[in-house]
């Protein structure tokens, strides 16, 4: 009970942040993003002709990154208020069926190619649930591509933000957008440093953080302080997400050495 009552929680959070962030432009919804988040485990070219699931799709950035590298079809979960937002945001609504549910309950369609999971399981208490639901809906030989927060490489971030979230996290939009805007300034200055320093993070920050907009840095400060539940995973807990959940070939990836990328195949017999 206390994890639902977590994620109900959570999804009301982001219904909140989706309906004030709602626009997925620039590079923070580009094909180029897409290929870099799939790296080094999906080429685009892959993805195409596919029948795919987007568990958690919030403002459909996802789902329509995966339109335009030619998914054949997009089954988009998004269980918060954030789901009026992605049906207008979706670019190719014959091409997408949405449901309103939470991941756990994907229907086990047993035919598609991908299912896919962006910056969503970290936010689920018991993510199991929707790893096993996940693994219905897939055909035999099909994959599930997951990305998770990472605990490696995190550590200063995370001495600061774990205290700084106890309070963030209940703040009401207008007093947290005003905090973002103080953090703004000296996150922008710690970008450039990365250019001539070492600096923890300094991977993601010039690879990924200083290719948004202005307005996208501002969207991704507030997504960290935002939401209610939030976990970092090891990488041995992200292998383990998989494997209980009897995933194959499960592989992962230090993505820009702050995140987890992990990739599983549904097994041809079980
Ligand atoms: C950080 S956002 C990621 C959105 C999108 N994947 C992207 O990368 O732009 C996490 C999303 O997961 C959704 N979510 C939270 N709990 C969920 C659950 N149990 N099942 C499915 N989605 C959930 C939230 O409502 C939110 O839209």
């Amino acid at each position: 009970m206390r994890f639902n009552r977590h994620n109900d929680r959570t999804i009301e959070d982001f219904g909140e942040q989706w309906t004030k962030y709602s626009d997925n432009e620039g590079y923070y919804g580009s094909l180029e993003l897409l290929s870099d988040i799939l790296s080094p485990f999906l080429k685009l070219e892959e993805i195409k002709g596919c029948r795919v699931a987007d568990i958690g799709s919030g403002t459909g950035r996802i789902v329509n990154m995966l339109l335009e590298a030619g998914a054949d079809h997009i089954i988009a979960v998004e269980p918060s208020a954030a789901f009026e937002v992605l049906c207008l945001n979706i670019q190719r609504r014959e091409r997408v069926t949405c449901l309103k549910i939470t991941g756990d309950k994907l229907p086990a369609y047993g035919d598609l190619d991908y299912v896919i999971s962006v910056g969503v399981l970290h936010h689920i208490p018991d993510p199991r649930p929707v790893v096993d639901a996940a693994f219905k809906a897939l055909r035999p030989g099909g994959h599930f591509f997951v990305w998770l927060y990472g605990k490696e490489g995190n550590r200063l971030y995370l001495a600061l933000l774990k205290p700084l979230r106890v309070l963030t996290k209940r703040l009401p939009h207008p007093i947290l957008a005003s905090l973002v805007e103080v953090i703004y300034w000296p996150l922008v200055l710690y970008i450039k440093f990365c250019h001539r320093a070492p600096l923890p993070l300094r991977g993601y920050m010039l690879s990924i953080l200083e290719r948004m907009s202005p307005e996208k840095r501002r969207l991704i400060i507030y997504d960290q302080l935002n939401p209610s539940y939030a976990k970092f995973y090891t990488k041995q807990e992200a292998e383990k997400l998989l494997l209980d959940a009897k995933f194959q070939n499960v592989r992962l990836h230090h993505r820009h050495g702050y995140s987890w990328t992990v990739i599983g195949t549904k097994p041809l017999f079980e």
